[in-house]
């Protein structure tokens, strides 16, 4: 799809990469940009940040009414949505030993969030004949985060969810595109290292991507209508490892585990 004079809802947009993800849509001539959280007032700040094409809009991607009714105001404000960014999500950890109650959030925010905003936005798409889904997963949807089990669990059903919604109805005018990150310096990669001496220890691991250099990446992936989208080569390569020898990958996954100290 082409983004320009495009109308892009975005979740979580009041933050890391949703916010970088809206910027990075007006700089590429979107007419309409929705900037959707449950942080009103920042998803407000980004939006007035947009000028006349932002609108600013409280939902919860984790309740269907709640998604609903963003749609809702996205069509009631620009006429229709092009493109449905589904990147709110939230960090889940531990094992089989979290609770119930952190399994299922992980599940409702990472994973059901992209099933509610099929229901609303997928029927009118296909009608139109054209419409795309960017997914913000995470490269964990098709690796393993480690001591993230209800994290990679639905982030791994998250891509499942897209690959199944491209193969049904690609073939009608429906992109989607899931976006693969591993570590990106946003809020949540900051809550998720205890100091910077943890920070600078997951650097020498992992190439920290700026939430700018993503957003840019994830655009040209749904103008090119890519299905996969990495902006970091070494989840593809590892991905690759997993599909042709799943064995070497994790012997290379638990080398790495163990280096990290985890
Ligand atoms: N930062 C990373 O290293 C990284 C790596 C891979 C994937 N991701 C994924 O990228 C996405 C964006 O993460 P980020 O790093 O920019 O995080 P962030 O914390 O900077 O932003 C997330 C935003 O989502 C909002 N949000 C959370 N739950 C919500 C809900 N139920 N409804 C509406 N809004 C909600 C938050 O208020 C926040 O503004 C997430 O899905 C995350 O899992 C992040």
């Amino acid at each position: 799809m082409k983004i320009k004079d495009s109308v892009a809802v975005v979740t979580g947009g009041a933050s890391g990469m949703g916010k970088a993800l809206a910027e990075k849509l007006r700089d590429a001539g979107a007419r309409g940009i929705v900037v959707a959280d449950l942080d009103v007032e920042g998803a407000a700040r980004v939006a007035s940040s947009l000028g006349a094409i932002g609108l600013a809009v409280h939902a919860d991607v984790a309740e269907e009414s709640s998604v609903r009714e963003l749609v809702a105001r996205a069509r009631e404000r620009f006429g229709s949505i092009d493109l449905f960014v589904s990147n709110a999500g939230l960090t889940v950890t531990g094992g089989f030993e979290a609770p119930d109650e952190d399994w299922r959030r992980a599940i409702d925010v990472n994973l059901m969030a992209h099933v509610y905003a099929a229901r609303a936005v997928v029927p009118a798409m296909l009608e139109a004949g054209h419409g795309h889904l960017l997914q913000n997963i995470a490269a964990a949807g098709v690796l393993t985060a480690f001591g993230a089990g209800p994290y990679t669990v639905a982030k791994h059903g998250a891509v499942a969810f897209a690959e199944y919604l491209a193969v049904q109805y690609g073939g009608r005018g429906l992109g989607v595109s899931c976006l693969l990150p591993q570590a990106v310096n946003t809020p949540m990669l900051a809550a998720s290292v205890a100091d910077h001496e943890e920070l600078a220890v997951l650097r020498s691991f992992s190439n920290v991507l700026e939430p700018e250099e993503v957003a840019e990446i994830a655009l040209a992936g749904v103008e090119a209508n890519q299905l996969h989208i990495y902006p970091h080569p070494e989840a593809a390569d590892s991905f690759r490892l997993r599909a042709q020898d799943p064995d070497k990958w994790v012997t290379e996954m638990r080398a790495m585990l163990s280096r990290r100290g985890d």
